[in-house]
């Protein structure tokens, strides 16, 4: 089934270039359609293939990258697609994300592996990815459309919870990192937040708080429009970005 999404085209997102990790489930899934309303062009990624292909069918204007953040060899690829379907960059959501061991163990229980892969998949992969993206974002950024990473964080990268640790460390590295991204390339005009979602009714949260009651959670629905507000307050003004990238010979899309 294709969904017919309202499609914003003037607010700050319309023809805004927006790479998504983690597009298929939960926050990801919600970005995702969120952006697309708001006049957004957008790239996915997840490992799953048949869920990448069935999201970007469903949505339409969506290109789906089969890729696995984790894996070295697989970030030149997502990136080169990424810069491919969308003519190059100008927002990334570094949001997929691992919990570690499940069930949760603590420090203790659990397997180097686990650990490896939590730090591999929340740190290792956005900065790969971000490394690859850079001269595209930057690009962005000088042709005054706004370049803006978000990696989505948690309150696990503050608080101590036991028996978090693997996905506590990876997060709380990843939010360090953002920031110093943040310092260096701020004369560039690359922006970058680390934002916490709250706790949200996602498949995440179910295998990690098996007993919840996600009557109890927020929607990702409404944590992805309150991402959204945070990316376009971080974004330069749509007038200045449209004066700029006509000044550029930038196509902005306002149709
Ligand atoms: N849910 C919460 O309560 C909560 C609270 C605070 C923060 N967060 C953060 O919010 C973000 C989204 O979480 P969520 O709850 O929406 O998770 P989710 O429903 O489990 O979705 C995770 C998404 O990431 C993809 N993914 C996982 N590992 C990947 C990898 N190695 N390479 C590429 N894609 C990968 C998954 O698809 P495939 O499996 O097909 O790859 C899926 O699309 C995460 O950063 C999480 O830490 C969540």
């Amino acid at each position: 089934m294709t969904r017919t999404l309202q499609k914003d085209s003037h607010g700050p997102f319309a023809g805004l270039r927006v790479a998504i990790t983690g597009g298929t489930s939960g926050l990801g899934l919600a970005l995702v359609r969120e952006l697309l309303g708001r006049g957004a062009h957008l790239a996915l990624v997840a490992r799953d293939r048949e869920r990448v292909e069935g999201t970007a069918r469903e949505h339409g204007r969506a290109h789906g990258i089969v890729g696995d953040v984790s894996k070295k060899e697989d970030i030149h690829p997502i990136a080169m697609q990424i810069i491919g379907s969308l003519g190059g960059l100008d927002v990334l959501v570094n949001n997929a994300s691992d919990l570690g061991p499940t069930p949760l163990a603590l420090l203790g229980d659990t397997d180097c592996e686990d650990f490896e892969r939590a730090l591999a998949t929340n740190v290792l992969g956005p900065f790969r990815l971000t490394k690859a993206l850079l001269g595209a974002l930057a690009a962005s950024a000088r042709d005054g459309r706004g370049a803006v990473v978000l990696n989505v964080s948690s309150d696990a990268a503050i608080n101590a919870y036991s028996r978090w640790g693997a996905y506590g460390t990876s997060k709380a590295a990843l939010r360090h990192l953002s920031h110093i991204w943040n310092e260096e390339l701020l004369a560039e005009g690359v922006r970058f937040l680390s934002l916490d979602p709250g706790d949200m009714d996602t498949p995440l949260h179910a295998v990690a708080v098996p007993d919840s009651d996600p009557a109890t959670l927020k929607r990702p629905e409404a944590a992805a429009r309150e991402l959204a507000e945070a990316i376009a307050a971080a974004l330069p003004a749509r007038s200045s970005r449209e004066a700029r990238a006509g000044a550029a010979g930038v196509e902005v899309d306002s149709s």
